[in-house]
């Protein structure tokens, strides 16, 4: 049997514009690393070659230009076009002549999490389940699907954004199908905002007598809907950050914590409080940066002070105190004549 991998990148990520309109959500940075790598990542560790990237209309072409065959990741890449966005049960749907008669896991593009999906796909096998589903508690599930279990301890019931929350099992951006997930799928009506959903996809396979098993997520896990998500998203990541410096500091340039500094990138009189994360080819000079700070590409950085931001490639920032901020690509802020 060949398990292999869906990956939804459809959604224009409104919530982050006008970021999002420069850069592809799923392509954003956190720690200095495109969302969406954090995920293939986590399916590549599986051993899951055959992966699959549901993209849309103003997707496409960036994801394809980014992640191009899959290699880089040992993965082997299908393009599934989405034409428009009508929800996760039919972006799905598209990639059913991807997965044939494989079990599949799904993983919505934009999730992170803080541990492998190793624990989500044994529970799948162990209880050779129709679906198994990521969740874990929140205080607050009115944001998410959430799940009921059953006195065995199985999915009983999943509701949509629930206005009174039944539980506070949110479910996570992670699950593990059967190809009978499609015949769900195609038997189900549009919500009331109008999309597929994927929870109500399962609730069919359970209302078809099918085992449906959750898989309680222990580390943690972060759906990066708005700016304040990719910040909070980014202190998660970088709390495992290693120490690695491809570039160079000067010697007076101080440092603390985990840092890493990419090739070609300059550190110059300055002092690092890690985590902090320098991208390739980045000039820093009588700076003050972190923690959780990460700089893209070709960034110049100079006599400025930055806590808890990222920051993307091309930026130039000068004479500049800048804290919990997210800075769009190839911009220029400078407090100097103020
Ligand atoms: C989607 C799912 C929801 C799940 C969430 C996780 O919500 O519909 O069940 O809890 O992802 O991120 P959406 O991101 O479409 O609001």
């Amino acid at each position: 049997m060949n398990m292999k991998a869906v990956v939804l990148a459809g959604g224009s990520g409104t919530r982050l514009r006008p970021l999002t309109d420069m850069t592809p959500k799923h392509l954003l940075p956190v720690g200095g690393k495109p969302i969406i790598e954090y995920g293939l990542q986590a399916i590549a560790a599986l051993g899951i070659v055959d992966v699959a990237v549901v993209v849309g209309t103003e997707t496409r072409e960036p994801l394809r230009a980014h992640l191009g065959s899959g290699s880089r990741w040992g993965v082997r890449i299908s393009y599934v076009f989405q034409e428009e966005p009508r929800g996760i049960a039919h972006a799905l749907l598209c990639a059913a002549d991807f997965a044939g008669r494989d079990p599949m896991i799904l993983y919505l593009g934009d999730n992170l999490l803080g541990e492998p999906l190793s624990g989500l796909v044994q529970s799948f096998f162990r209880n050779a389940a129709s679906a198994a589903i990521a969740v874990k508690e929140v205080p607050d599930a009115r944001a998410f699907g959430v799940a009921v279990l059953d006195t065995e301890g199985h999915v009983r019931q999943l509701v949509e954004k629930p206005a009174q929350p039944p539980s506070n099992l949110a479910v996570i951006g992670a699950y593990v199908f059967r190809p009978e997930v499609f015949e769900a799928s195609r038997s189900i009506q549009p919500s009331g905002r109008g999309e597929y959903e994927i929870t109500d996809a399962i609730q069919a396979l359970i209302d078809a007598g099918k085992t449906v098993v959750p898989h309680r997520v222990a580390g943690w896990w972060k759906d990066t809907g708005t700016p304040a998500d990719l910040l909070h998203a980014q202190q998660l990541v970088m709390e495992g950050l290693e120490t690695e410096i491809t570039g160079a500091l000067d010697a007076d340039t101080t440092h603390q914590g985990s840092i890493r500094v990419e090739r070609e990138a300059f550190v110059h009189r300055s002092a690092l409080l890690g985590p902090v994360q320098v991208g390739a080819g980045a000039w820093v000079e009588g700076a003050r940066l972190g923690p959780h700070v990460s700089l893209g590409a070709e960034a110049q950085i100079k006599r400025a002070v930055l806590e808890n931001c990222i920051v993307l490639p091309g930026v130039t920032i000068e004479d500049e105190q800048l804290s919990d901020v997210i800075v769009g690509p190839g911009m220029r802020v400078s407090g100097a004549r103020r």
